[in-house]
């Protein structure tokens, strides 16, 4: 068992502790916009998601050590200024990197409202059809729009609700 917010609403996983994030958000939970790439081998950077406001491998920690976890997958992200800068830029390929490249990207300019192009180059996804300079440029509009907007890019969390709905392993 493990209990966590995903995208804002709290959940239970009924699941070996030891199961990797990763397969807990695709096949218990029916979040399948988080990729395997890599096989799980950490190099890939196609499964990252938002773990407490950080930019994290979900194929690399386990739901054991996620108790209490704020998580954002790029399901959460539907409203982001990032998701409408990447539509702006036609910044989007094949999709496979993409939710990947855009928690991290969102991770980012959480913790910085203007990264620096060595930040946006460190980013832990690499986009194969060649899109690199589009995603740069949508990090650039995004943090503009979310500087002239005031507001936060991410709500503070919730307080985790009492009941959390409790997901089942797929059958
Ligand atoms: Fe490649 Fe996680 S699946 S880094």
């Amino acid at each position: 068992m493990a209990r966590m917010r995903v995208n804002g609403q709290a959940l239970e996983f009924a699941l070996d502790p030891a199961t990797p994030l990763l397969w807990a958000l695709r096949d218990a939970a029916n979040l399948t916009g988080t990729k395997q790439g890599c096989g799980g081998t950490g190099q890939c950077g196609a499964c990252t998601v938002i773990v407490d406001g950080g930019a994290v491998l979900s194929c690399a920690v386990t739901i054991g050590s996620l108790e209490g976890a704020d998580v954002t997958t790029i399901e959460g992200l539907a409203a982001h200024p990032l998701t409408m800068a990447l539509v702006a830029e036609d910044a989007i390929g094949c999709g496979f990197c993409l939710p990947g490249f855009t928690c991290a990207a969102a991770a980012l300019l959480q913790q910085s409202s203007s990264p620096a192009a060595e930040q946006v180059d460190a980013l832990p996804t690499r986009c194969a059809c060649g899109l690199q300079p589009r995603l740069r440029r949508a990090i650039e509009r995004a943090a503009g729009a979310m500087a002239t907007s005031n507001q936060p890019a991410q709500q503070p969390p919730a307080p985790l609700q009492r009941t959390p709905e409790i997901v089942t392993p797929p059958r």
